[in-house]
């Protein structure tokens, strides 16, 4: 696996490769990576002849007060990983090769609908702007044919595939499958966090996934009512706090009452400082 820190060698490899006619596709990551990033890399080595995956912490999309510092990393296992999974191209730029100018940008690339205001938006109001602004920064660098993002950020899937729609990148964004633990666990590289009591704690998230499941599949359509019933299981968990538990039309992320069309009903629940987050879609 080729591992390049400059902006100027991926391009340089990326017009070798397609000058040979292969097809490249991108896995935008943030490192410490697990089996949900593996199965990112593996259906991207299905779908293109050459797979690149970035490796960055991307400071434009934390907040001052947010775990930027803390953020896990652990390069020399991510490059195993993503050797053993067929990764041709690991792009680990330094922030000052990312941002030049002190690791700030003076242009950012922003959603201005209501797509990034709502769910996580409402406590992270500038965090898809620094996504937005990163992969798009990644995708003018690396030219992918497709991108991989997991559907586990269902929103941030979401508002990629709108601006890739609105910037007329003609990258095709693919969405994979969330990947779980046996217990039912969401993969994230945030669940290291988690220990002993909190990390029982934190299987309430996809109890609640299953119960919303159950619900609609015994035939509730009421979006309320679900997401109360989901809630109330969340809140009976005492190492458990609720940021949201809420259902959105799935396309433009605009909150719904009735379960009909394509719906996402997604949360983000606090285990102690830990902020996770679950969902699932269902098309009716
Ligand atoms: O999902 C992530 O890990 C990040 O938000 C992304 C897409 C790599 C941009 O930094």
């Amino acid at each position: 696996m080729i591992i390049a820190k400059t902006i100027a060698s991926v391009r340089t490899q990326v017009k070798e490769w397609k000058r040979d006619g292969l097809t490249v596709a991108l896995v935008p990551t943030m490192g410490y990576l697990h089996e949900g990033h593996a199965s990112l890399i593996d259906k991207a080595a299905e779908m293109c002849d050459k797979v690149v995956a970035s490796d960055f912490v991307n400071p434009t999309q934390f907040a001052p007060d947010e775990d930027l510092e803390a953020y896990p990393r652990d390069f020399a296992s991510d490059c195993e990983l993503l050797t053993k999974h067929g990764c041709d191209m690991v792009f680990c730029p330094s922030v000052d090769e990312m941002y030049p100018d002190g690791g700030k940008t003076d242009t950012y690339v922003e959603i201005l609908n209501d797509m990034p205001k709502g769910l996580c938006g409402r406590t992270r109001p500038t965090h898809f702007r620094g996504v937005c602004t990163v992969v798009s920064k990644l995708f003018n660098i690396v030219t992918p044919d497709m991108a991989f993002f997991g559907q586990k950020d269902a929103q941030q899937l979401a508002i990629i595939r709108r601006m890739a729609h609105d910037m007329s990148y003609g990258i095709e964004i693919v969405g994979c499958p969330i990947v779980r633990e046996d217990d039912g666990l969401a993969k994230s590289s945030r669940n290291v966090y988690l220990n002993g009591d909190r990390r029982r704690a934190a299987r309430v998230l996809s109890r609640s996934v299953a119960l919303g499941q159950k619900l609609i599949a015994d035939g509730e359509k009421d979006a309320k009512k679900i997401v109360a019933e989901m809630s109330a299981l969340i809140e009976a968990e005492p190492l458990a706090e609720i940021d949201y538990v809420t259902a959105v039309n799935n396309l433009d992320l605009a909150p719904v009452d009735t379960i009909s069309g394509s719906v996402l009903i997604a949360m983000a629940v606090f285990i102690g400082k830990t902020r996770l987050l679950d969902n699932f879609v269902v098309e009716v």
